[in-house]
């Protein structure tokens, strides 16, 4: 799933009010939390990314949230003013609103503007972004539940609205129960429909996982693509695939288009898989609502953690990245960090100032193609260091294991016994267990 920009058809662009808060004491920190203007101006690339047109932006220093409304009395008067002032329909806050937060600024702004919150606008960009069937389903799902607490008078009708472009059916919606309000019918649709998205997903989980077991019999070794939103990570899988002397045939294209057979230097074949984007201020319950597809990256065997090195907050990224992955629980695995868009450096070696503590970075143009065999090579590299060497005896009606054993690991030594098959190798930590309870 992608926050790429996409040409807005259909109905005139809404014209929106960005309003940003920096809390005290934020402001300075090295990095982390990141500063309102440049929150801001992310924000409204993702505006854009939505097709919204961004005609005014807001500012308040705070020391926490008002209760009510989430920026002061007197700004709230503000931005009623500048609304008027610029026809602005909708106003997207940079931080997430609680129910109450967008109750009290949308009771202020009166009828015809919407609220919205970062949260919210990603969840849209999602939607129009997913492609596969389970992607689909997983944004709907979020988009219900985020927005069936906030349900308003205002917001009536959602079950119609949300969904539509992630391609739900939302079969139902307007057929009231006798005594019900619209409020509580749209409640009750929308209480059905996230039943009904739940055991779809269920149904295509399972499918996943079988798929995913597949693969793992096929013992090759993961490695997981993963990154800050627009840092490139599409590009490097492409580019990487259309080197074709490192590439084998696209495998499992029909299954899973966004995973690729590459061959790396010295011979080992591994499987370079894409994953969602990161962006900061991601609430975690929406990560968790993407964890089927971040199974990928807690399951890989590496993690290539791409960068803009360009970006004039790649170290925050970075640190969002990071972060990220933390919550996932997918830290602790060998990582190598490509340092991309270097084609933009008067010298690609810059890069590596920005890439202090980051581990095995490695400069590269994912659109040129420059440091790509380096960095093939950090990632073979970084595989054989999570090899550990192992001495079995793999009983003869075991071919599986041994091939296991030659594709995924490194084999020093074999030589055929009355018992089997006695083998010396190095081969990957999750696969000790296995080869010491089956082998002798
Ligand atoms: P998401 O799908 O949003 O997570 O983005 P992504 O990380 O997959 O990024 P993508 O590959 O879509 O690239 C984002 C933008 O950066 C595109 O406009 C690319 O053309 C550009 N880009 C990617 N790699 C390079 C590079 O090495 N150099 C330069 N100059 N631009 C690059």
């Amino acid at each position: 799933m992608t926050a790429r920009p996409t040409e807005p058809t259909g109905p005139p662009k809404e014209r929106a009010i960005l309003v940003g808060v920096q809390f005290k004491g934020e402001a300075f920190s090295s990095d982390g939390t990141w500063p309102v203007e440049a929150s801001l101006a992310e924000l409204a690339q993702l505006a854009r990314t939505a097709g919204i047109e961004v005609v005014g932006e807001l500012v308040q220093r705070l020391d926490r949230p008002n209760p009510a409304t989430f920026i002061g009395p007197g700004k709230v008067e503000e931005l009623v003013e500048k609304v008027a002032e610029t026809a602005a329909d909708v106003v997207i806050f940079d931080d997430e609103l609680s129910p109450r937060h967008q109750r009290e600024l949308e009771k202020a702004l009166g009828e015809g503007v919407k609220v919205l919150d970062r949260t919210a606008l990603i969840l849209d960009i999602f939607a129009q972004h997913a492609h596969t069937r389970e992607g689909a389903l997983q944004v709907e799902l979020a988009q219900y539940e985020y927005r069936l607490p906030r349900l308003t008078r205002a917001w009536t009708h959602l079950a119609r609205q949300a969904g539509g472009r992630a391609g739900g059916a939302t079969g139902g919606v307007g057929v009231r129960g006798p005594g019900e309000t619209q409020l509580e019918t749209d409640r009750r649709v929308i209480r059905r429909r996230i039943a009904h998205l739940k055991r779809e997903l269920e149904k295509v989980r399972a499918h996943r996982s079988r798929y995913r077991a597949r693969r793992r019999r096929q013992g090759l070794p993961v490695v997981s693509i993963v990154g800050y939103t627009n840092a490139g990570k599409s590009t490097l899988l492409n580019a990487l695939a259309d080197a074709d002397v490192l590439v084998e045939d696209k495998l499992f294209a029909t299954l899973d288009p966004t995973t690729r057979r590459v061959k790396l230097p010295g011979g080992r074949v591994v499987l370079f898989t894409d994953t969602v984007g990161f962006i900061q201020k991601l609430p975690t319950d929406l990560v968790a609502a993407f964890r089927a597809t971040l199974e990928e990256t807690i399951e890989a065997d590496l993690l290539l953690h791409v960068l803009d090195v360009t970006h004039p907050q790649a170290r925050r990224q970075a640190q969002a990245v990071l972060e990220t992955l933390e919550d996932i629980g997918a830290i602790g695995k060998p990582m190598v960090t490509a340092l991309n868009k270097v084609d933009r450096l008067p010298d690609p070696q810059q890069a590596l100032e920005v890439a202090e503590g980051l581990p095995n970075p490695v400069p590269i143009s994912a659109l040129t193609g420059y440091g790509l065999d380096r960095l093939l090579e950090e990632v073979e590299a970084a595989l054989e260091r999570d090899l550990v060497p192992l001495e079995v005896v793999v009983p003869f009606d075991r071919g599986d294991l041994l091939r296991l054993i030659r594709e995924r690991g490194t084999v020093e030594r074999e030589v055929h016994t009355p018992e089997g098959t006695r083998v010396a190798a190095r081969v990957p930590r999750d696969l000790v267990g296995l080869l010491n309870a089956v082998c002798r």
